[in-house]
């Protein structure tokens, strides 16, 4: 079965998010997370400014889902900053994690991104969960960060960028 299949057969519709869903969105990263406190970073990200997209994943139980973007960039050798969208929190309610919600969310949310023009995202995450959705890790001699060698430090887009990744301080303190 196809994951759309799958999402339409579970009856999941996707969001943005709007002020109003601040606490059932906490209460998600919550549930997903505990006993690590991604609620908070969250918070954290919200009251930066950091956040450039921010979405749900529903059904008829409610807000199953969520997953946040923030505004990173890409110095290049030359000093061109490159915009980059940096993936983290993604969340889902454990009763409903491993049956399609997380990939059928993030292809929602790039799906949006890309219709707003982005065209570099980063992740820190599960080294065989984002690649499924077009994400690989990052190779020494392309991006440098703090997390460059780790396979759970990866990046998903259509060119060969180089260059120093600038990450919001939010992110980079909590990783
Ligand atoms: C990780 C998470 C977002 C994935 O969402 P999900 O809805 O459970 O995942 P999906 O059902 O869309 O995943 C489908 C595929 O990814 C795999 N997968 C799911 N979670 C995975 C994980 N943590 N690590 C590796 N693979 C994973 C599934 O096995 C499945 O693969 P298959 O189709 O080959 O069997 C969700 O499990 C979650 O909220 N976990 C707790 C919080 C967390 O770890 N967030 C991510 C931080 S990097």
């Amino acid at each position: 079965m196809s994951l759309s299949d799958y999402a339409a057969r579970m009856a999941l519709h996707f969001r943005p998010v709007e002020p109003r869903d601040h606490a059932v969105t906490r209460e998600i990263v919550d549930a997903a997370f505990t006993p690590e406190d991604v609620a908070g970073f969250l918070d954290a990200l919200r009251a930066a400014g950091c956040l450039i997209g921010e979405w749900l994943a529903e059904d008829e139980s409610g807000v199953v889902g969520h997953i946040g973007f923030s505004r990173a960039h890409l110095e290049r050798s030359d000093g061109e900053r490159l915009p980059a969208a940096f993936l983290t929190p993604l969340g889902v309610r454990p009763e409903r994690q491993r049956q399609g919600v997380g990939l059928a969310l993030m292809r929602h949310a790039l799906d949006r991104l890309e219709q707003g023009g982005e065209n570099l995202y980063f992740v820190i995450g599960h080294a065989t969960y984002y690649p499924k959705v077009g994400f690989r890790t990052v190779a020494f001699d392309e991006v440098a960060s703090p997390w460059t060698g780790s396979p759970a430090f990866m990046m998903r887009c259509a060119f060969a960028p180089r260059g120093r990744l600038l990450a919001p301080p939010v992110i980079r303190d909590a990783h």
